[in-house]
Formats: C-alpha cells, structure tokens, sequence
C-alpha cells in the first residue's frame, strides 16, 4: 500500500478564476431518444443489430427537467446541448412549430435554473431529407442549415449565452467520409474534402447570421484537438508526423475559418505517440493501449492527462477557451474520478501559465448512445438504468461537485491523486477529515 504524504500545512486548493464555468455536456440525437426523421435513425434501422440502434437513448426528450435537477444540485452553473435539426425541420422547409416550442420550453428550464446555456445547432445528425439530397457534400446543405438557424434562432436566443455552430466537423469527416463507418458510410478523400471545405463555409456564414441575429456574441465551434508526441524523441520522421497531424488536425479548421470565432472550444479525448516502427497512422479508435503504461478507458483511449496541458498551451490565443468535452468511458467510477482530478489539475496549470480557459464541459452529464459503439461505453456522470430510465448518480460526480463547489480542487484531492485514490475516500476525507477510517488507505 502506497504511503500517504504527510501534509504540508502552506498547500492551498488550486483555485479557478472567479466566474468559471462547471458543466457537462449533451448531445439531441445521443439522450433524447426517438429521432425518427434523421439520417441516423434511419442508418441504424438498416445496418445496426437492435442494441445498437438509438431508440428511446436516456429519454431526456421527457426527462430533461430532471437531467436539468441533477446537474443544479451537483452544483454546475453551465451546461452544453444541442437542438435536433431533424425534428425542427422534418421536411424541406417544413419547420415543426411544436419543436421549437418544445426546444425553448427545454431552455427557459436551464435559465430558470441559472444555467449558462451552450447551444450546439449540429451534432453529427442530419435530417433525412437533407442527407438523401448529398449531406455536407452538397454545398446547398450550407443554405439550409442557414435557412434553419434563421428560422428557429429568433425564437431561443433569449436564452443561449454561447453558441456552438458545429461539433468536431473534423471528426465527421473523418468518420463518414474516409474510414465510412459513420452514414453516409463513404471512403472518398475527394468527397471527404468537399465535405469539410462545406462546413468550414457553413460555420463561417452561420457565425455571420449569429452575431445579426442574437445579441451574444459569443459564437464559436466544439473542436477536436489530440496531443501528438514521437514515440522516439529522436526520430526526424515521427516529430514530422507530429507537426503534420497537429496542423491538419488541430490546426486545419481554424485556418479555413479565419476571424470567425469569438471563442475556442475543445473536446479533449486523444494523446498520440507516432511509432514508426509501427507504421505511422495511429489507430485512432484504439488510442495507445499497446505504447502506454498509463491507464486506458473501457475504449482503450489512453488518461494522459498532461496532453491537455499541452494542447491548451499550444492553442493559447488571445480568445477565451473553453472545454466543450471531456470524458471517459469507464464502468470503473473510481477511475472516472483519477481522470477528473488529474485533467482539472493540468487545466489549472495551463490557466497558470496564463491561458484564458473560462470553463469545462465533462461530457457527459449521462452515460448515452455512443454513435455506432451503441449503448456500452459509460461516459456518464449519472448512470443510466435502460431498462426503465433510472438515473443514478456516481460517485465521481460528487467529486465534480465538490470542485464545481468549491470553484477549486481541494488539496486533499490531490494529495490522494497518485494512491488507490477513489471517490469514496475523496469524499469521506472532505467530511471527517484525514484521521477518518475511509476505505482502506486510512
Ligand atoms: C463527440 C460526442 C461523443 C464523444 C465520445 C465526441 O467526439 O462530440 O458525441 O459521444 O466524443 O466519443
């Protein structure tokens, strides 16, 4: 059993700035349940066995009041979702009026709670209608998707004190355009950069109507951004890799879009190490399960929480950042907990290295459909019961919650970082201080 250090009286929390953000994150297509008029509803019907279609997700198309609560009373102050495209506009500009009703009834809830709203306008899910005429590939889905944030934004602006036009447009493309196992199932590089050249365009003109159309100015997109490293620090070829995949990956979309953001967002989930000697793509899905001696998820991504600390530095700009996402699937809580404390701990220090990170976004608040991996990965807050829509509340949340809190890491939490920390002793140590019989390291 590894020894405790003694405590050292002068260590303080780590204390966030004042006004910092403590969220989670959604997505329509991932919680609510029956999307029926996307593209993915129906992708699922025709090459997904049952248990790996979506259907009812979380039912937080009913239950979002009490998704809401949790979060209120796990004290967060903000919280990420998205509205479905597919439901506002089932048909070619046929736009359902009940829907935006239902969305706005969704997000006076957050306001009536205090909630800072993020509002993503696209999460990977297409109308049907709109994906049989061509999807992101056809440059008109830029004209419709503006014609639906002119239609529906009026009506919810009040509301929405952040705005996320796309999320991860890198990720789509790389899923449904070159590896093809997300709909439209492609592996065409030439469709692939019609693809993103289409949303770069989409998400510039979007970020235009925003800023005539509400009165925040606080629009941006949900970016995914991976650390790289060389697996041999002294290979020319692999730090090559690294600076060509941190340009077309991390780098690549800010470019196309130039002047048309007033935030950063990040999605935070990979760490990198080219290997040559093991051909040099990496196996993204897989992440570094066979090069790392640090703990994975129950995806085989690898905890490298220092690769969050160095994407923040590298990224460092004169915007505020925040980070739209970040999680783990694991159906090990204590780990899940190791993860929070040990990524929030490198977010303070890039904060003290004087980048500007206003907030975070856990993604996410419930365990949901996770895209073609279905229902398994658990990367939820709050665990859900599918069988009959139970929420239960994990332990590593109240440890979010005592951060969210505290607007600070208590240093007792990272006094136990390193050790067989686990929620359970965290909190048992917060309440009856160090000499507490919690768990087995007292
Ligand atoms: C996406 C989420 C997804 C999460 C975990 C992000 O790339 O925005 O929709 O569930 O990663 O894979």
């Amino acid at each position: 059993m590894d020894e405790i250090p003694k405590e050292k009286h002068d260590h303080k929390p780590l204390k966030f700035p004042d006004g910092f953000l403590w969220g989670a994150a959604t997505s329509a297509h991932q919680v609510e349940g029956g999307n029926i008029n996307s593209d993915w509803w129906d992708w699922e019907l025709h090459n997904q066995p049952p248990d790996f279609r979506s259907g009812r997700a979380c039912d937080s198309y009913n239950l979002y009041e009490e998704d809401f609560q949790i979060a209120k009373d796990l004290n967060q102050n903000a919280h990420r979702l998205s509205i479905e495209w597919a439901r506002i506009e089932p048909r070619e500009g046929q736009f359902d009026e009940q829907e935006i009703d239902h969305y706005k009834k969704v997000l006076r809830s957050l306001k009536d709670k205090d909630f800072k709203v993020m509002l993503t306008l696209w999460h990977f899910t297409l109308p049907k209608w709109v994906a049989d005429k061509g999807g992101w590939e056809n440059p008109k889905t830029v004209d419709y998707f503006l014609r639906f944030i002119g239609t529906v934004v009026p009506h919810i602006k009040e509301y929405v004190d952040f705005w996320i036009t796309l999320n991860e447009p890198g990720v789509y493309v790389v899923m449904s355009y070159i590896l093809g196992e997300w709909p439209p199932q492609m592996k065409s590089k030439v469709m692939a950069a019609f693809a993103y050249w289409n949303l770069a365009q989409a998400h510039k003109r979007a970020y235009k109507l925003l800023h005539q159309l509400a009165s925040s100015k606080n629009v941006g997109i949900a970016h995914n951004v991976q650390s790289f490293s060389a697996y041999h620090k002294h290979s020319l070829m692999e730090q090559m890799a690294v600076i060509m995949a941190d340009l077309v990956d991390n780098h690549s979309f800010y470019l196309l879009t130039d002047n048309s953001h007033d935030f950063i967002g990040i999605n935070y989930y990979f760490h990198h190490r080219f290997n040559l000697s093991k051909g040099l793509i990496p196996n993204l899905s897989k992440g570094d399960t066979d090069e790392t001696t640090h703990e994975v998820s129950d995806l085989g991504w690898e905890i490298h929480p220092q690769g969050i600390f160095d994407v923040l530095t590298d990224l460092k700009d004169h915007k505020p950042i925040y980070i739209t996402e970040c999680g783990i699937a694991s159906t090990n809580d204590d780990r899940r907990t190791r993860f929070l404390i040990g990524y929030l701990q490198e977010v303070f220090h890039a904060i003290e290295e004087g980048v500007p990170v206003k907030g975070f976004f856990y993604w996410s608040l419930l365990d949901n459909f996770e895209w073609h991996r279905g229902f398994e990965p658990r990367f939820g807050l709050v665990e859900i019961d599918y069988t009959n829509q139970k929420r239960r509340i994990r332990p590593s949340a109240y440890v979010y919650s005592e951060i969210a809190k505290s607007n600070s890491i208590p240093h007792h939490f990272l006094r136990l970082l390193g050790h067989t920390i686990n929620a359970k002793d965290v909190l048992c140590y917060k309440h009856n201080g160090p000499k507490a019989l919690c768990g087995h390291i007292y």
